[in-house]
């Protein structure tokens, strides 16, 4: 009988090595020491053992129901705790995969921007989001009750301050700061009391450009603007002008390039014009100049306000812009 009993150890030491899954360990445990396990039908067999024998062979028997129990007990744990399920465990597979964070689609595109105007002698300017009514405004050549005001829908904070409508609030900022000759961008966030829809929110990220020298004319606005969208778009892009009002700058234009889908034959994005509308730009105001302490008849400048956000719809072909900061993660991950 004692032999048996070590026997039956033996083997369960040995199927305990083959243990995968908890389940198969559960299974194990009903075999051995399950009610009608193997060690209980041992047990049985006691009773009819010789007087003498019977307390040395329950000793044993009992130390080995402990120590069996006791490595059930620990598998169990090491199985439950590891986080590897090792079910059906496959060696030769590969690993798996983590995921690792990425950029966001309009940081892409701006990082794009900055190093494609870095390379024609830009610098990269930030600046204050909570603003003054005078730099978002009445600096621009937009005073009190002008009804240009009234083409921005603005979110007004306390004592005359608001969040800036537009990246144009750096324009004299930097020009009392740096003066002439300047050469810069603005990328930032901007705001509008706006209802939105897929069109439309009251949070999105434009690109302001401000190049003051002397002599500077449209066809240097027209260059810069080339060289820039074919490091967005990797080929070049035709762009025309169409007149355009803004208070801040004289002569204004509205900048079109040639529909990027239908490359100008006329489709759905462009509504058979075979071109879409990017950004507004001119050339700066004199006022703008003076407010920034130059002298108009000495320098001339040209100003752009890029609409990032639209360029990012345009470049991924994203068809509802709340999808930019819903934080979907199934958008979020096309990227
Ligand atoms: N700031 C203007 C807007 O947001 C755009 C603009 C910028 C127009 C620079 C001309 C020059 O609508």
């Amino acid at each position: 009988m004692e032999k048996k009993l070590r026997e039956l150890k033996n083997r369960f030491f040995s199927e305990l090595k083959t243990v995968r899954d908890d389940d198969f360990l559960a299974e194990l445990k009903i075999k051995y020491l399950g009610r009608k396990g193997e060690l209980a039908s041992i047990l049985r067999g006691v009773k009819d053992l010789a007087v003498e024998e019977k307390p040395r062979v329950g000793q044993l028997a009992n130390e080995i129901k402990k120590e069996l129990l006791e490595v059930f007990g620990r598998t169990e744990a090491i199985i439950k705790k590891s986080a590897i399920r090792p079910r059906n465990f496959d060696s030769s597979l590969p690993g798996q995969r983590r995921e690792i964070g990425h950029l966001h689609p309009s940081t892409i595109v701006q990082e794009e921007i900055e190093e494609a105007f870095a390379k024609l002698g830009f610098s990269i300017f930030d600046g204050p989001q909570l603003e003054s009514d005078y730099y978002n405004f009445t600096a621009l050549n937009i005073p009190e009750d002008h009804p240009a005001r009234d083409t921005q829908d603005t979110f007004w904070v306390e004592g005359k301050n608001l969040l800036r409508t537009h990246t144009s609030n750096l324009q004299v900022r930097m020009l009392e700061k740096y003066g002439a000759p300047f050469r810069g961008i603005f990328p930032g966030r901007v705001f509008r009391y706006e209802s939105t829809d897929a069109s439309h929110e009251h949070t999105f990220y434009q690109t302001e450009g401000l190049m003051v020298d002397r002599n500077i004319n449209i066809g240097n606005l027209i260059a810069v603007m080339q060289s820039l969208l074919s490091a967005v778009f990797h080929k070049k892009v035709n762009v025309r002008l169409r007149p355009g009002f803004f208070p801040f700058v004289e002569p204004g234009f509205e900048m079109d390039i040639e529909c990027f889908i239908c490359e100008g034959d006329g489709c759905s994005v462009c509504k058979q014009s075979g071109w879409v509308e990017l950004m507004p730009c001119g050339l700066v105001h004199p006022g703008v100049l003076k407010a920034g302490g130059l002298d108009p008849e000495e320098y001339s400048g040209f100003a752009f306000g890029l609409g990032l956000t639209r360029l990012v719809m345009m470049k991924y072909r994203i068809n509802d812009i709340r999808l930019l900061q819903s934080g979907d993660l199934r958008f979020l991950k096309q990227f």
